[in-house]
């Protein structure tokens, strides 16, 4: 059997419905009866209630979205399938993920490092940022940011999916990091330039120094110490160490990976302002 965990996110709904009708369940905190698959509940913040649904020979996608708890939970439901006989982990991580990396980059390292010795066959996807973040980041027609003008890939989620599918389908294979990206990189200007194209009316990009992307993000509601990393991850970003592309998705699902054009002709109604 394969278990999902996270089957009601932006990955988790897309794998839901491409392992429909194989041997699969979805361990969910709440009803999910649109996702089209079996499900049971489990909640990461009582790993056992996950480790209940795991059995010898199964393929677990380990995946929710991060809170402060996040690493010890993944780590117990890992010790968890280690001690249930599960045959394969196939998590969602980060690309340049590491222990010591700010916000989601350093709980998803110290995650992976757990998975990577926990004796479990394991597969670690690294995507970069989702297009599905896209019409958040743009509401009102603008977006800030600190990322400067160097080029930024993103993928559709639709496509760390994919990915996980074929990996969850196929014969495990050896432990190994996939690096996934989107097709192309692009500047924040460009983006919002895209976005305009296919939308039909005007969308900006602003470039904000470190400190003053910080202080609208802690105006927005983020306590300051997250506000102060995320600018500063931004910067990272902003250094160009997001903007190569990776053949990953093409080599493991047969398919290339969705444009930023291909992503938003599917999702117009998300953008409605
Ligand atoms: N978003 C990005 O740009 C991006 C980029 C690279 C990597 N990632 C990584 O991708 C992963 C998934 O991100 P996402 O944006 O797809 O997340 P998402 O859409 O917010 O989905 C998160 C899923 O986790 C579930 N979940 C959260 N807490 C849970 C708990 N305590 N017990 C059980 N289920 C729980 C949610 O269930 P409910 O429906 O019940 O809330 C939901 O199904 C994260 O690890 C993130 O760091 C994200």
């Amino acid at each position: 059997m394969i278990v999902v965990t996270g089957a009601t996110g932006s990955v988790g709904r897309a794998l839901a419905a491409r392992l429909k009708g194989l041997d699969v369940v979805a361990a969910v905190r709440r009803p999910a009866g649109d996702l089209g698959i079996p499900y049971r509940p489990a909640d990461f913040e009582r790993p056992e209630t996950i480790g209940a649904l795991l059995s010898p020979g199964d393929r677990l996608f380990l995946n929710s979205s991060i809170w402060p708890g996040f690493a010890d939970a993944h780590r117990a439901v890992i010790d968890l399938a280690a001690r249930a006989g599960v045959a394969q982990i196939v998590t969602v991580s980060v690309r340049g993920a590491a222990p010591g990396g700010r916000l989601a980059s350093g709980l998803h390292g110290i995650v992976d490092d757990h998975l990577r010795q926990s004796g479990v066959p394991w597969a670690i996807l690294q995507p970069t940022g989702f297009m599905q973040n896209l019409p958040y980041d743009f509401a009102a027609g603008v977006m800030h940011g600190s990322y400067g003008t160097a080029p930024v890939n993103y993928i559709d989620a639709r496509d760390v999916a994919g990915t996980a599918a074929a990996l969850l389908t196929a014969p495990v294979g050896p432990g190994r990091d996939h690096v996934l990206t989107g097709p192309e990189s692009l500047p924040h200007a460009r983006i919002a330039e895209e976005i305009g194209r296919v939308l039909g009316r005007a969308y900006r990009y602003v470039d904000l120094p470190v400190p003053e992307m910080a202080a609208r993000l802690e105006t927005r509601g983020l306590p300051r110490l997250q506000a102060e990393e995320l600018a500063a991850l931004m910067a990272d970003i902003g250094d160009g160490r997001w903007s190569s592309t990776t053949t990953t998705v093409k080599d493991l699902t047969g398919r290339p990976p969705r444009s930023l054009a291909a992503y938003l002709t599917d999702h117009l109604h998300a953008f409605s302002r």
